[in-house]
């Protein structure tokens, strides 16, 4: 127990002797959390399913207990661990999904209550720069102090309700990885030969399949969890069915007129934000083609 509000606010924001402790920490963005809080100076503990120190252990022990456990077993592992932090202590998660989390960690805890979203993956080399969402659940001056570390490390804060976020969530994420995955799906179903295809890429095609090449890299569950998990997702992707069955239409009745005016219409749509992606994609392609090793 350190008495932490005790201190001046100067010293709480500089405290060093908190323990950190993270379930899950044997995992790709538990890593990640580890050398966060121990380049920021902080002491951390990590238990799973395979370290010797138990989930329940390292939150009596911790003063900070972070969670960072796929989406599908954090509920079990908050109602285990949950009525044993200390009142004093903070819980937090890094969830990609909010609401459903946060409900648990109020109502599992007395003590004070974080949700966190970062936006960004466990092999991002520099944080800064990167947002982290947060979800304010229980207590004002733990919200303080990770605000500030956050701040402190470059990191730009997004704070907002957890509603809020996985409706927006079921867009950024839901919508941007079921059209990636529809896609591989689409070169799969009608058997591209990716290597080929390579021979005559354009720069958005390369682009689009590095996207597309990175997302089955990584965690796939985490890809599930995303789609599957987030109720708001399943509206996102019935209109997303429609939209390309009416474009697919179009195309299959090859009204040159129909399409141009669809595309003029969705044009109007994208508005504003068309010079930028123009300029931004431009610069990426200069940055892809002075890389010999790219094509
Ligand atoms: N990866 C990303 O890009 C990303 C980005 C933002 C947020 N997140 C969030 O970060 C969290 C973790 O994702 P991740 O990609 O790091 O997953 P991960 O690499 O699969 O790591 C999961 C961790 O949870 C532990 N674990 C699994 N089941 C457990 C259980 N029943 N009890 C205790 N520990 C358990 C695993 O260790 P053992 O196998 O040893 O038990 C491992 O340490 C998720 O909530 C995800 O939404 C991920």
């Amino acid at each position: 127990m350190l008495g932490i509000w005790n201190l001046n606010k100067r010293s709480y924001f500089h405290m060093k002797d908190l323990t950190i402790g993270i379930i899950g920490g044997t995992g790709r963005m538990g890593q990640r959390l580890v050398s966060f809080f121990e380049d920021a100076g902080y002491q951390t503990l990590i238990a799973s399913r395979r370290t010797s120190l138990r989930p329940l252990d390292l939150s009596q022990k911790s003063d900070v207990v972070v969670l960072s456990v796929p989406i599908n077993v954090v509920e079990e592992i908050i109602a285990e661990i949950g009525p044993h932090i200390r009142e004093d202590s903070l819980l937090m998660d890094v969830s990609s999904l909010k609401t459903r989390v946060m409900e648990l960690m109020l109502k599992h805890t007395k003590s004070s209550v974080i949700g966190t979203h970062p936006l960004f993956g466990p092999n991002t080399r520099s944080i800064k720069n990167h947002t982290v969402v947060l979800c304010p659940g229980r207590g004002d001056k733990w919200f303080a102090w990770l605000t500030n570390l956050l701040k402190e490390k470059g990191v730009k804060v997004k704070i907002t309700t957890p509603e809020e976020h996985d409706r927006m969530m079921s867009i950024v994420q839901g919508l941007t990885h079921l059209s990636t995955i529809a896609l591989a799906y689409t070169m799969k179903t009608l058997n591209v030969n990716i290597d080929e295809s390579l021979e005559y890429a354009t720069p958005i095609y390369r682009l689009k399949l590095n996207i597309m090449g990175r997302l089955f890299a990584q965690n796939l569950s985490l890809y599930r969890d995303i789609e599957i998990l987030n109720p708001y997702v399943r509206e996102v992707a019935t209109t997303f069915l429609h939209s390309v069955n009416k474009i697919a239409k179009m195309v299959e009745e090859g009204d040159m007129d129909k399409f141009a005016e669809c595309l003029e219409t969705i044009g109007d749509f994208v508005g504003d934000f068309r010079p930028i992606g123009l300029k931004e994609t431009n610069r990426l392609f200069e940055e892809m083609l002075d890389n010999k090793d790219t094509f």
